[in-house]
């Protein structure tokens, strides 16, 4: 995972859920009509297995039946699957769902047309697989769905072509389509996507490029597709090419490899050409490019970086060294490397990398670069940098890059430039601890259990006191932790990311976005201090086991996460206080009520009471992942409730180092 793209992400991924909550509870209120919009969806509906709706009655709240998912009482999502179920789909009665944002009948028995869920514009994924749904779908039947993320309608008997208005879906990331019959050719996507699978259908022709990417599998099962990644190649080269008018092959009885050899020549100039208007295009256009164009969006169209500001730059030659010339005479291409155990690669290999937006935070964007090498690197764009003159800058960098710990994702290499920086990272699989606490159920990915939370944690306090122990010039060495700044490897292991960038950081931006401004200490004494990290940690913590996103909490005032667990928290087990996602927590309420005093004591908002990050980390490695050692939640329990201050923290889980 890489700390730009986690960051991104979590950016990304943090504001979505913001709106939501807020629409959410702007329309708590709906209780009522939701119970009886979901009445008349189930009035539309025949259920094969009996009794299998038995439970949504009226005389219950809608947010208790199976299959209805709520926030803060408004129905968000419904997911009935595996019910046999038929008949039609009421978009009327379920566009009564306000809130409504996922959908999903997957493995019914539903038959006929595409129903009209344009009409749900809100919906943010779509989930229609292993059904009976046949015939064409109309052209623009996802069209004004501004959301949509998430379109699966694998296994059904679709016909007809691709719906080009799926492709213009300014959001889409997943897209299935297997197992239909959908014929003709595959319509060229505004953007990549994550997901696509198009595999068992009957389609034909040319694969466009924004999709030659993909892997081959994603194909399979289409017997006239042709052209990049599959082997097959198209008849005519031009058909892997943007369309030009002027030269289209003419059906012709002359001697077929004359044609061949003129084709090609074409083509090769042709697609000079296009290089050539294009980088020209780039050189003049500083303004960021959407890509809409034919052809993978590169990082350079998407951000429209140029790869040298080579006038300003030749006057400058002493300050770097060997800047790769390459064919085009373009100087500048100097990445600077923080890493010796790294393929090297230049900024204009990473322009090239077909790019994918990963989210746009308060410094600026993040990129998903896919080397031709294969590799994935996080670009991360930084505007507000301003703070640190060339010198210093690259001297902070160095100090950074000479960091290593298995808890701290690093940084690859930088890009100076006086109104711009990049820092290049590895790319982290599993996105950011945000995602993962907070969208990974929207997504139908399981979420993260308590002893995964905890060795979460424990990586956290690692790297933080790594951090404090290696950066000790630096008051709050990592200044800007946070749930999104926290990628996770496969493993689960945390990597922190965007950590030491308070001195670059311009001091206005610093303050109103990094999390190490949002501490009792600077918001009342405009003060940071050794301690706080340690803050941040603390609300780290508390959002693991609370499950709550602590931006919600008024103002985005972090503090009052921990004010809300304080209220709520009376030195005993209190399931509402804890996450549901966490699972089965029985025998290990113990260790949990110990991390939360220990998060708690981390946000005293008395620094001279608060933990240091020495204490903090023991404190909490004394915590096993496993259960069967020391203490059960009985016995700690008993022996904690008196000792408790409200503060949060127990005389008797200090007394525990
Ligand atoms: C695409 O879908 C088919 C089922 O139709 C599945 O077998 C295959 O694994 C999927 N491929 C990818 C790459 O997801």
């Amino acid at each position: 995972m890489h700390p730009m793209q986690v960051r991104c992400l979590s950016l990304y991924i943090i504001m979505v859920p913001l709106v939501c909550l807020l629409l959410l509870f702007s329309t708590a209120t709906h209780g009522l009509s939701d119970s009886e919009a979901i009445l008349n969806i189930k009035k539309s509906l025949v259920v094969g297995q009996a009794k299998a709706l038995a439970s949504w009655d009226a005389k219950t709240p809608p947010c208790t039946w199976p299959g209805v998912l709520c926030n803060s009482g408004s129905v968000w999502g419904l997911q009935i699957e595996n019910l046999e179920l038929s008949g039609s789909i009421d978009i009327e009665a379920l566009s009564g769902l306000t809130s409504l944002r996922t959908l999903s009948f997957r493995n019914n028995k539903f038959g006929g047309p595409f129903p009209e869920f344009k009409k749900l514009a809100a919906l943010k994924s779509l989930y229609l697989s292993n059904n009976q749904f046949e015939g064409d779908i109309p052209d623009n039947a996802f069209e004004g769905m501004a959301w949509l993320k998430k379109v699966h309608l694998a296994q059904n008997k679709f016909t007809g072509q691709i719906p080009t208005s799926v492709t213009k879906l300014p959001k889409l990331l997943e897209l299935r389509l297997d197992g239909n019959q959908f014929t003709g050719q595959i319509p060229e996507f505004g953007h990549e996507l994550h997901l696509i699978n198009l595999s068992n259908n009957a389609l034909t022709g040319p694969i466009p490029e924004s999709l030659s990417m993909m892997d081959p599998k994603v194909f399979e099962g289409n017997k006239g597709l042709c052209g990049k990644p599959l082997e097959t190649e198209c008849d005519s080269p031009f058909k892997e090419l943007p369309p030009q008018p002027a030269i289209r092959p003419k059906s012709s009885s002359r001697d077929p490899l004359v044609i061949k050899i003129i084709v090609t020549v074409l083509a090769i100039l042709i697609f000079l050409g296009v290089i050539i208007v294009l980088i020209n295009r780039n050189y003049r256009n500083k303004q960021l490019t959407l890509a809409v164009e034919t052809g993978p969006s590169s990082l350079q169209k998407k951000t429209g970086i140029r790869d040298a500001d080579q006038r300003r730059r030749g006057r400058h030659k002493s300050d770097h060294r060997n800047g790769s010339a390459t064919a085009t005479g373009v100087e500048n291409t100097k990445l600077s490397f923080l890493r010796e155990d790294r393929e090297k690669f230049d900024l204009q290999d990473l322009l090239k990398a077909s790019a994918e937006i990963l989210g746009s935070g308060c410094f600026g964007a993040s990129y998903k670069a896919v080397l031709s090498s294969g590799q994935l690197m996080v670009v991360k764009r930084f505007k507000q940098m301003n703070n640190a003159g060339r010198d210093e800058f690259q001297e902070h960098m160095k100090r950074l890059g000479r960091l290593r710990h298995h808890n701290l994702l690093p940084i690859v290499a930088y890009y100076y430039r006086k109104e711009e920086k990049l820092l290049v990272c590895d790319f982290a699989e599993r996105g950011s601890l945000a995602v993962n606490l907070h969208s990974n159920q929207s997504l139908g990915n399981p979420s993260l259990d308590w002893p995964t939370r905890l060795k979460i944690v424990k990586g956290v306090a690692r790297g933080l006191l790594y951090l404090q122990h290696d950066l000790p010039s630096l008051m709050a060495p990592h200044g800007h932790l946070k749930s999104s700044n926290v990628l996770l490897t496969k493993a689960f292991e945390p990597l922190l990311t965007d950590y030491g960038l308070i001195p670059l950081i311009n001091q206005e931006k610093a303050q109103v976005h990094m999390a190490a401004y949002r501490s009792p200490e600077y918001l009342q004494h405009q003060r940071i201090t050794k301690k706080t990290d340690v803050w941040q940690l603390g609300i780290l913590i508390l959002e693991i086991l609370t499950g709550k996103f602590p931006a919600n909490f008024s103002q985005g005032s972090e503090e009052d996460l921990a004010s809300w667990v304080n209220l709520g928290f009376h030195g005993e087990w209190a399931p509402n206080l804890f996450d549901k996602e966490m699972g089965k927590t029985s025998h290990c309420e113990g260790k949990i009520l110990k991390l939360l005093r220990i998060g708690l004591s981390c946000c005293e908002p008395d620094v001279e009471k608060r933990l240091d990050i020495i204490e903090a980390v023991e404190k909490i490695e004394e915590l096993r992942e496993q259960e069967g050692d020391d203490d059960d939640f009985y016995s700690t329990y008993v022996s904690e409730t008196d000792g408790r201050s409200s503060k949060g923290v127990s005389s008797e889980s200090i007394n525990l180092t």
